[in-house]
């Protein structure tokens, strides 16, 4: 997708959502956000549970639209109010269940195809089919996980891992504008988190594509990407940029939020961790 250099890939004007308004059970998710994100940006976003990172990226995906006055464009492109399944020229998404972005029933290549015809125009996909397999092929070779050589094999049958690797390449492989990245690893042991995390910082260099990636790993919050930013209750209350967040340690990082939040900073995941 074309993109002129001086244009954010992202820009989110007066962004709200609630849900339940109006109910005992009313929640104000993101309370009004204003955000612009460069291309080639990859920005990693932490916060307390409940702090609407999920939300803000289910809007920018297009799951549901903001309260009305809210704006969502993409390479200068109104979003705010495009259905999901345009949305996915777009973006693409890993979510933190392997589960959730393959079906398991159907093989690694007919889940590529599928991730490769999304949001494109049939004419096109005709055009494509022909050489798919090889495009399919090379695409998955840098993973270095031989999935190249089991195109008819069943997701089922790999890891968790494998999964959130094809994942990354399911949403990549349509060159999207921005790729959502929800705690993509949180889910998988240690040693597979850092391999796919390491996958994924190799797709997002070499593809030069624009992330925002959620993380409860605030060593890795600190260490990847160029920009960091920090939400609770709705509300984005710390964005760092490169040079600023490489001096910070975590615990630099929870003094910040809570100066900068007035709160405890509440992650159960993060005190897991720490124990
Ligand atoms: N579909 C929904 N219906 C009702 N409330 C929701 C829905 N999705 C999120 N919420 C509420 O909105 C708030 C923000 O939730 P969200 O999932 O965006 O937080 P999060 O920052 O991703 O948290 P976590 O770190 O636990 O994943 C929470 O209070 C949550 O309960
Ligand atoms: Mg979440």
């Amino acid at each position: 997708m074309s993109n002129v250099n001086s244009q954010p890939v992202l820009k989110l004007d007066g962004v709200r959502k609630t849900f339940s308004p109006g109910t005992v059970d009313e929640v104000v998710a993101i309370d009004g956000v204003n955000q612009e994100v460069k291309a080639g940006d990859f920005v990693t976003i932490i916060g307390s549970n409940g702090a609407g990172k999920s939300t803000l990226l289910n809007l920018i995906a297009g799951m549901f639209p903001p309260e009305k006055g809210g704006k969502i464009h993409i390479n200068g492109q109104d979003v705010t109010n495009l259905k999901e399944y345009k949305h996915a020229a777009y973006t693409g998404r890993v979510w933190q269940d392997p589960s959730v972005g393959t079906a398991k029933i159907l093989t690694i290549e007919e889940n590529l195809s599928l991730a490769f015809s999304r949001g494109k125009r049939r004419k096109l996909i005709h055009a494509i089919n022909r050489n798919r397999r090889s495009l399919f092929k090379e695409a998955l070779k840098p993973l270095g996980l031989g999935l190249e050589d089991r195109l008819t094999c069943p997701v089922g049958t790999l890891s968790g891992g494998q999964r959130q690797a094809l994942s990354l390449v399911m949403a990549t492989i349509s060159q999207p504008a921005l790729l959502l990245l929800d705690e993509h690893i949180a889910a998988l042991d240690p040693t597979t988190a850092k391999t796919v995390m390491k996958l994924t910082s190799e797709i997002v260099n070499r593809e030069k594509i624009t992330t925002l990636m959620v993380t409860h790993d605030m060593d890795i919050a600190l260490e990847v990407g160029n920009r960091l930013i920090m939400m609770h209750k709705g509300k984005v209350i710390l964005d760092l940029n490169r040079k600023a967040k490489s001096a910070l340690t975590i615990s630099d990082l929870i003094s910040a939020f809570e100066k900068a939040s007035g709160d405890k900073f509440a992650d159960d995941k993060v005190l897991l961790k720490a124990d």
